[in-house]
């Protein structure tokens, strides 16, 4: 049982005097307060060397697991050839990673490379508004789609200030940054998932150029889209004229090399990746119709979107997208059975494990992403999680098992991720684990649900 980190204070004690929170990215705050400083495959080791099992995956892009050798060898080729940065006209690994793109991912006929999946989201937001004319997005709450004014918003909005499920209808902004001018967050719309009636209603009332949707909500564990939600998006998008886009930062390259658009048959205007598609380096695509995308190259510069970035397409996350999606490749794709095999043997465990118990809990499940939830249905969207979800409850644990060695990010609906570096055998511990410290935890369900064995 792991319950002391005092290297970790230090490290964190220092970094405080010179990073405001001592933390380079808000989101990465956490409590407890560990300091990693070693990744391989499955695992992370911490500065008192403590090792565990990682369900984080920094926020999951490490779908090979960390440091996969195929990935770093040809990372440190590409150095050793004397590759760099050169920063005039275009480049063979660029080129080379948009074929292999536009070959395996059906909704992408033409793409463009950016650092971060936020970059990606506010560029497609800006095509959106340049092609349609129009200046209104409709969001989705609790749906994340990275950190600028269009989409820092209406993420685990408290359920107090949520009020009422609103539908057909629209929440109010709901910042999650300080700095973001009024008369912006007026153009933007957040709407439940899987309410197709009130995508209607807003388009009713608004101008909108596009819809931004993650096709299975993961920033709040793995809230599925209900049959026929996709499609009938699609419609409306037709029907309204505005832009469906689909945010596969943390869905593209994980769940298959199409991503959800190919697994629900569902085509997007415009989709944007990240995260699996580098297995953790920083890269991102903004893709799509050709001829939405012909609009950052148009000839005529009153209608050019403008793009550009000094590390876009840096060969050092160029050569390590082209190697993982090689990885993704072989053997037909054999990654995608191997993790959704471990993801059953987790999801039955786990089911097995709370109905032994007594508790309350449903497993939501995409292959090697999935979340516990303390509620006795899979949930629909951010708002029945915010009425139903015990957080506590999840939370608790969480801690506990980060205790015991398994690193689940410590704050609740944070999304499990499995990687092809997971074995079976890791699988086991964790559920052993799990037991243990549900078997702590099953009174407290019971006092909270006031339920009696
Ligand atoms: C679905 C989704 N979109 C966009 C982003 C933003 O990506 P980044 O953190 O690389 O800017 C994230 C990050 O977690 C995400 O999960």
């Amino acid at each position: 049982m792991i319950q002391n980190y005092p290297k970790s204070k230090e490290i964190l004690r220092r970094n405080q005097q010179f990073i405001p929170g001592g933390v380079v990215s808000s989101n990465r705050a956490a409590n407890p307060e560990i300091v990693f400083t070693r990744a391989r495959g499955a695992y992370l080791w911490d500065a008192e060397g403590n090792r565990y099992i990682d369900y984080h995956a920094a926020f999951a892009p490490h779908f090979l697991g960390h440091n996969d050798p195929y990935v770093t060898e040809a990372v440190v080729r590409t150095l050793h050839e004397d590759a760099s940065l050169y920063g005039s006209g275009t480049t063979v690994h660029e080129g080379k990673l948009a074929e292999l793109i536009c070959e395996h991912v059906p909704a992408v006929d033409s793409v463009q490379f950016l650092n971060t999946g936020s970059e990606a989201t506010y560029q497609a937001l800006r095509l959106a508004r340049a092609v349609t004319g129009k200046s209104h997005v409709i969001t989705i709450q609790g749906g994340y789609n990275g950190w600028h004014n269009d989409v820092s918003c209406n993420l685990m909005t408290p359920l107090a200030v949520l009020g009422a499920r609103r539908s057909p209808g629209e929440y109010p902004y709901h910042s999650i940054s300080a700095g973001v001018p009024v008369e912006h967050q007026q153009l933007v719309h957040s709407i439940n998932f899987n309410d197709l009636a009130s995508v209607a209603y807003v388009c009713e009332r608004y101008p909108i150029a596009a819809l931004i949707t993650e096709p299975i909500l993961q920033n709040i564990g793995v809230v599925k889209p209900e049959p026929g939600y996709l499609e009938g998006l699609r419609e409306l998008a037709d029907k309204y004229k505005f832009l469906l886009v689909f945010d596969e930062v943390k869905t593209g390259f994980r769940h298959a090399l199409g991503g959800c658009a190919s697994l629900f048959g569902v085509r997007p205007d415009l989709a944007v990746y990240g995260k699996a598609i580098a297995n953790g380096y920083p890269i991102a695509a903004v893709g799509g119709k050709k001829e939405l995308m012909d609009r950052f190259a148009d000839s005529d510069p009153s209608r050019r979107v403008m793009l550009a970035g000094t590390y876009n397409a840096h060969p050092v996350p160029t050569v390590a997208a082209i190697a993982t999606i090689e990885r993704l490749l072989m053997n037909n794709g054999e990654v995608y059975d191997y993790v959704e095999k471990l993801g059953d043997r987790m999801q039955k465990g786990l089911e097995q494990i709370f109905r032994g118990l007594g508790i309350d809990a449903t497993v939501a499940r995409q292959g090697s992403a999935f979340c516990v939830y303390f509620m006795s249905h899979r949930p629909k969207d951010w708002h029945d999680i915010a009425e139903h979800h015990q957080f506590s409850v999840d939370e608790q644990l969480r801690r506990d098992l980060v205790a015991k060695g398994i690193y689940v990010f410590p704050l609740g609906t944070k999304q499990w991720s499995l990687s092809a570096a997971h074995s079976t055998s890791d699988v086991d511990e964790t559920l052993e684990k799990v037991e243990t410290a549900a078997r702590s935890l099953g009174l407290e369900v019971m006092a909270e649900t006031g339920r009696k064995e």
